[in-house]
């Protein structure tokens, strides 16, 4: 089976790709490498240096290779950046996508699409969130991926291919970047391990769900697994669990051997107090449930970082 991986180069893409290749699927990435790196993915996968809003590219692309499966993870990711310039955010991520569904559409391939949890709920009174909450997403980046979800199942529907969404949590893990807004555990582990000390906004009392990369991952493959069940859905990907960011400091701070309390700033205003997803629906479908615990998964997450910082 050919399977395509947009965002491929990125963070969660790279490791997608790895599990893939693994496990025998023909395997390519697509990515602009604007965060994404061609040393993440092993040398001998294809990889496709293309921009999603090059609609010609795309097109050419696809005329060229066709796919069973495309994971579309290639996006803006960055919640501030889309606050600051929504437009830039709708171009990759609303725009972008449509462009992925246009050139592709002949193909009638089934569309595995990574959504936010976080984003798109707001927030809720009830959790951990189930997919049947009312979706209210406060930042640009959070309604673009709703624009998405919508657009690409409506419109993958008609074309005769599938689409199915997967609205992630928090995601951490080995090569996520340390040095964005997003990607708390990242930038903790990297300014602990170079003996600086991080910032918590607020009190640290807000809660986030945090779900480590290899269970996400695992949550890719248990969907491709069950096409039957798994097309024209949407799923949560979380552990269910809320951690305070107190206490994820805590955990990372005993895995590195970090012995100072966090600096405390204002808080951010419009942040969500607090997160997490229910994943009983995926499990329902695939039997998928988290297997990672935080303090194991923060464990590998330092280990990674420590290497990387010798190396
Ligand atoms: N990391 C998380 O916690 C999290 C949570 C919810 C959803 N997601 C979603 O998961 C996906 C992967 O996120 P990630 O954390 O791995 O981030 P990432 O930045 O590492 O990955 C995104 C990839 O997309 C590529 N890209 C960006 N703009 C592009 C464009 N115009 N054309 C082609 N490629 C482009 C980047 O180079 C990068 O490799 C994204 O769709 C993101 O919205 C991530």
């Amino acid at each position: 089976m050919k399977v395509l991986v947009t965002g491929g180069a990125g963070f969660i893409g790279s490791h997608l790709c790895e599990a893939l290749h693994h496990e025998g699927y023909q395997v390519f990435a697509l990515d602009n490498l604007s965060t994404g790196r061609q040393e993440n993915l092993p040398p001998t996968l294809p990889l496709y240096q293309i921009d999603l809003r090059d609609q010609d590219a795309l097109n050419d692309f696809f005329e060229k290779n066709s796919f069973d499966v495309i994971f579309h993870l290639a996006a803006q990711v960055d919640v501030r950046t889309s606050v600051d310039s929504p437009l830039t955010d709708a171009e990759i991520n609303v725009l972008g996508t449509l462009n992925l569904i246009s050139a592709a559409s002949r193909q009638k391939p089934w569309i595995i699409f990574a959504s936010t949890g976080g984003a798109i709920y707001g927030e809720k009174v009830s959790l951990p969130i189930t997919e049947d909450a009312c979706p209210q997403p406060e930042a640009p980046y959070g309604i673009a991926k709703l624009a998405g979800e919508l657009y690409g199942s409506r419109l993958m529907k008609l074309y005769g291919g599938a689409w199915t969404t997967l609205r992630l949590a928090n995601v951490y893990g080995p090569r996520q970047n340390p040095f964005g807004e997003a990607g708390v555990v990242a930038i903790f582990t990297y300014r602990m391990l170079q003996r600086s000390i991080p910032h918590i906004y607020g009190d640290g009392l807000q809660t986030r769900d945090f779900v480590y990369v290899e269970d996400v991952v695992r949550a890719f493959l248990s969907v491709l697994k069950h096409p039957d069940t798994t097309q024209g859905e949407t799923y949560n990907v979380g552990t269910s669990q809320q951690t305070s960011v107190l206490a994820l400091y805590q955990t990372i701070a005993e895995a590195v051997g970090f012995p100072h309390p966090p600096k405390h700033l204002p808080p951010k205003p419009g942040e969500l107090r607090h997160n997490a997803l229910s994943y009983q629906k995926l499990h329902q479908a695939t039997k998928w449930s988290p297997q990672v615990s935080l303090s194991q998964g923060v464990r590998q997450t330092v280990t990674y970082f420590r290497q990387l910082q010798k190396s």
